[in-house]
């Protein structure tokens, strides 16, 4: 089955905040220039990447033979009894790394992997300690080389938990998400897609790929579509898949979106997005954004809810959800969560660590989970 992307193409940004951008980009870099600006998307039309690529360079596919064609725990079950190999998180996110990387390549003036480290260790100060601290900047996720670092870095092990998630509440999520029509899905802040891989994972698991699904996928930024849009092609002739963007602020209220229909979606889910934002919710704009999106969902959706762990963040979101109308599904905490044993790092680890500075992708972490059903 084709899949079916509706983000729309990124429209022309004026000059004068192009050039505050570079300003940007320069001030923060050393003077190397990676702006994901016009051009940017006419080398990515130009190198025709809405085209389905091929997963795996075959010859890495070749060494990995008998992972393809032994019966896998993450499979698909065929007629003939076996079960197909389906790619992993990781396998996936390479794919994207390598369709963005010649494209970041004519972005980037100087050497390549160094911008990626640097996006590398700028992404792990941003996570580090300070996400609740008040007066820390946004993250700043414009350029095609902070994607190519979050996807080598986060997105199969946030996809992988939030699969992980579901399964911890498989009848319910089989329930959501099987419906005899199309499924719709709402990712709040979910700009590179890793949410979408999560619940793909799940349908993929479950058998559940007859089921055709709406994302969409609400985000302060919109250069993730691109991105995302590559790890939605990953799934060509797997699932029927559809995403759309919708531009959301969630921290100002002006900028707030007036098609509130995504609060009519089977499952909401904000995976590692409330703990970017709790520290811009002094005045309660989050606050209040979360509790009208409950207020407007209808009886039986899920919000599912994956995050950094620990004191600091779950009391926060537990708050926002202890209402009459919602009921907990399930809910955990774990100081150091895995990621599930199908996903092997070493697909991103062997051609990039090295290049990209030494980083391992994440592995393991304190992740907390929560999935709520409204009454
Ligand atoms: C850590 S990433 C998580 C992305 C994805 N859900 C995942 O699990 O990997 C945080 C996401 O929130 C988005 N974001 C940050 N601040 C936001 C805001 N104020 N309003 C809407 N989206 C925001 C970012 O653009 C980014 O896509």
């Amino acid at each position: 089955m084709a899949v079916v992307r509706q983000t729309p193409r990124l429209a022309a940004r004026p000059r004068a905040m192009l050039g505050a951008e570079r300003d940007h980009a320069l001030a923060m870099l050393g003077g190397q220039d990676d702006v994901a600006g016009d051009e940017d998307h006419s080398h990515w039309i130009k190198l025709g990447l809405f085209r389905r690529t091929e997963l795996i360079d075959p010859k890495w596919n070749q060494s990995k033979k008998s992972m393809w064609t032994s019966p896998s725990e993450h499979g698909v079950n065929c007629s003939n009894g076996r079960r197909a190999r389906m790619p992993t998180n990781f396998e996936r996110a390479r794919s994207v790394i390598e369709q963005l990387l010649p494209i970041a390549a004519k972005l980037v003036q100087g050497d390549l992997d160094n911008m990626i480290r640097t996006r590398l260790r700028s992404l792990s100060v941003s996570y580090g300690n300070g996400l609740l601290n008040q007066d820390r900047r946004p993250v700043d996720y414009t350029r095609t080389t902070t994607h190519i670092a979050y996807f080598y870095r986060s997105l199969a092990a946030h996809g992988d938990w939030l699969f992980k998630t579901l399964r911890r509440c498989r009848d319910n999520a089989r329930r959501a998400l099987n419906k005899g029509r199309a499924i719709r899905v709402a990712c709040i802040g979910g700009g590179p897609g890793s949410d979408i891989l999560g619940i793909c994972k799940f349908l993929v698991q479950e058998n559940l790929m007859d089921q055709r699904i709406d994302f969409v996928v609400l985000d302060r930024e919109r250069a993730w579509n691109r991105s995302r849009s590559l790890l939605a092609g990953t799934f060509d002739g797997e699932l029927e898949i559809a995403e759309h963007y919708q531009s959301l602020d969630v921290t100002d209220d002006d900028q707030w979106t007036d098609d509130w229909a995504f609060c009519q979606s089977d499952i909401i889910s904000m995976n590692f997005f409330l703990s970017e934002v709790w520290s811009f919710n002094g005045n309660g704009t989050v606050s209040r954004f979360i509790q009208r999106v409950i207020d407007l969902a209808p009886r039986g959706t899920l919000f599912t809810y994956v995050d950094n762990g620990g004191d600091n963040f779950c009391p926060l979101a537990d708050a926002e959800f202890d209402r009459d109308d919602i009921e907990l599904v399930t809910s955990g905490n774990d100081d150091r969560l895995l990621l599930s044993g199908e996903e092997q790092a070493d697909v991103v680890m062997t051609p990039y660590r090295e290049r990209f500075g030494g980083q391992w992708p994440k592995l393991k972490g304190n992740v907390a989970w929560r999935v709520w059903k409204k009454r």
